[in-house]
This record gives C-alpha cells, sequence and structure tokens, in this order.
C-alpha cells in the first residue's frame, strides 16, 4: 500500500466559538481528508498575532479551538492537530524563507494590502508583512502536497509554490510541491441576518452567526429569526431568494440530504415549518458537539497533554525538514 498524501491545513485561533459556517465550510471537508490524506492540522498561534491580540484571550481561544476541532471530529489519534508556536521549526524555517522572498513579491499579497489598509500603513507591523512566508514554513516543512484552504489563501499557496521552486533550484531538490485544495463553493454559508455576506466571526452583529458554543436554544432561535424572503415558498434561489437558499443549504449539508428533496418536502408548506425542522437538524448536529468540547474544556491539562503529544509528532517531521534545509543554505552545524 502506497503512502497517504500528506495534507496541511491551519487555522487561526481568533474566536472563542467556531461557527456554523467554519463548521461546514472546512471542519466537515476536513473530517473526511483525515481518512484518505496523512493530515496534519495546524492552529496557528503565530500568526494571529500578526495583528493586535489580547494575550489571556489568545491563550483561551487556542484551547477553545483544538476543543472544537477535536469535539467535531477530528481525532488527534488519526491527524495531527497541534500549536505552531509549539513547533520551533515553523520561525526557524520562515526566516530562511524570508531571504529568498523579493520585498516587491510579498508586497502584492493582496491579504496583506488588505490588512495592511485597513489598520494604515503605519500599523501593519513586519509580522503581518511576513505572515505568507510563515504559512509557506508551515506548509514546506511537512512536505506537504495537499493544502485545504478558502479562495482568499490561496495566493498564499502560490507564493508557496514558488518559493518551494526557487528554493529546489538554489538549493537543490529539498521541497516536494503544493497544491492548493479549493473546499467547495456549494459548502459557503452565509450570515442569517444578511445573507448577501458571508458568516464571519468578525460581523457587526452576531445575530446572524450560529456558534457551535451557543447554547441549543440560542441555536434554535438564532435559525428560527433568521431572515427569509418575500413569498413563502421553500425554493433554491440565490437571486430571489439568499436567505431560504442559504437555510436550504445548511440543512441539505447536516441532514445529508439533496436539496431537490427538501424542496419537494415543504411544497405547499411555509417558512415556519422548514425553519423549525431545520432548526431540530442544527440543534441535533452540533448539542453533541458542544457537550463534548466543553468536557474537554473542563480538564486543560489533559487537553494540553494530548496537545503536546501532538505537537511532538509534529516536530519530529519538522526537524529533519528544517536540519536539510539549514544544511543546504551553508548554516555551520552546532556539534
Ligand atoms: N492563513 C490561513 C487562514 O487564515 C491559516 C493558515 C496558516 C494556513 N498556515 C497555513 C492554511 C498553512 C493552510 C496551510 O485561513
Amino acid at each position: 500500500m502506497s503512502p497517504k498524501p500528506r495534507l496541511f491545513s491551519g487555522m487561526q485561533p481568533s474566536a472563542e466559538s467556531l461557527h456554523i459556517g467554519n463548521y461546514i465550510g472546512a471542519l466537515l471537508q476536513w473530517k473526511e481528508l483525515q481518512t484518505s490524506h496523512d493530515a496534519i492540522f495546524c492552529i496557528v498561534d503565530l500568526h494571529a498575532i500578526t495583528v493586535a491580540q489580547d494575550p489571556a484571550a489568545l491563550r483561551e481561544n487556542t484551547r477553545r479551538t483544538a476543543a472544537q476541532y477535536i469535539a467535531a471530529g477530528i481525532d488527534p489519534q488519526v491527524s495531527t492537530l497541534f500549536v505552531q508556536s509549539h513547533v520551533a521549526a515553523h520561525p526557524q524555517l520562515a526566516w530562511v524563507l524570508n531571504t529568498i522572498t523579493g520585498f516587491g513579491e510579498a508586497s502584492r499579497m493582496t491579504q496583506f494590502k488588505d490588512k495592511a489598509a485597513k489598520q494604515g500603513a503605519d500599523a501593519a507591523s513586519v509580522g503581518l508583512f511576513a505572515y505568507p512566508t510563515l504559512m509557506a514554513a508551515d506548509i514546506l516543512l511537512y512536505n506537504a502536497v495537499a493544502v485545504p484552504v478558502g479562495d482568499d489563501q490561496k495566493q498564499h499557496v502560490e507564493l508557496t509554490r514558488d518559493l518551494a521552486n526557487r528554493f529546489n533550484t538554489r538549493f537543490g531538490p529539498t521541497f516536494a510541491m503544493p497544491e492548493p485544495m479549493i473546499l467547495t463553493e456549494t459548502a459557503r454559508i452565509y450570515d442569517l441576518q444578511n445573507p448577501g455576506s458571508k458568516m464571519s466571526k468578525s460581523a457587526e452583529s452576531t445575530s446572524g452567526v450560529v456558534w457551535l458554543l451557543d447554547e441549543p436554544s440560542v441555536t434554535a432561535k438564532k435559525i428560527k429569526a433568521a431572515v427569509t424572503d418575500a413569498g413563502r415558498e421553500v425554493r433554491y434561489d440565490v437571486a430571489e431568494k439568499p436567505g431560504v437558499s442559504n437555510l436550504l443549504t445548511i440543512f441539505a449539508v447536516l441532514a445529508d440530504r439533496s436539496i431537490a428533496s427538501l424542496e419537494a418536502d415543504y411544497d405547499g408548506k411555509g417558512y415556519g415549518d422548514f425553519k423549525t425542522d431545520l432548526a431540530e437538524v442544527v440543534v441535533a448536529t452540533f448539542a453533541p458537539v458542544r457537550a463534548r468540547a466543553l468536557e474537554l474544556l473542563d480538564d486543560p491539562a489533559e487537553l494540553d497533554r494530548v496537545l503536546a503529544g501532538n505537537a511532538d509528532r509534529a516536530a519530529a517531521i519538522a526537524d529533519v525538514t528544517l536540519a536539510t534545509v539549514y544544511d543546504r543554505v551553508g548554516l555551520l552545524p552546532k556539534r
């Protein structure tokens, strides 16, 4: 049997709770991928500090993120789930990659330009500028070939490929060539109150955001209060009925049903029945995940132990790559 292809992805520990958009848009797909791939999932706390953070909140959110991924089905015995700052090779390789990255090349990253524009050019840090080379280091340390990311991260994976190529050409074949694996568009979830925008943890109001850690009664309330559209027909039509279409997507994914069969079921019934049933489906999916996450968070010492063990597994791979890189670029080994 040939070994499974190596997969790497990262998530920011920047919220207390994941939301249903993260769950459907990423987590469910990651869960599937961990059986077909040798999967490594990294909670990227070093990336999180490229914008201002509250130290206590970052520490807490890092644990919470880990707990929720495990509760939602990322198995830390099947996949490797670890915290980026626990493996020193990440910033170490990033430094070497910085030295082969053009200033102009990094300046062209659209996410940097967006974030820098938001903060004002003087407030943007060198760390924010170097965000993409740290991400390249994440991927290249493990010679990952598959990198599941959202559309907004595709440019960073392209840069990673360019850097891998450049390094391999200059210093000899070292890195495998990663491929972006763009997560499916059908799984994009929109804000329940504002179905024109993606569900986001940084939304101005979170009344349209369903958090994984919400109490079941709150979840049900949010679903029932979701904005629907004029008319009363439960029909998938993104242009005319963005609200209902979004709810149909959520229903279809969580109940593992086709949109067409849902439309048929609710033919002649109103939005009320539809939303009541959807609320039940969402609560049935998330209540056990929430309960498991809270249980994990109740025993932080055990959770930290799992993360430490996973970091050791990651480091065993990363340190080998880093040693090769240091050697290739001519750094004198310490004896
Ligand atoms: N930048 C990614 C995001 O914001 C997170 C990330 C960091 C990542 N390192 C990675 C994703 C490596 C894939 C591979 O979503």
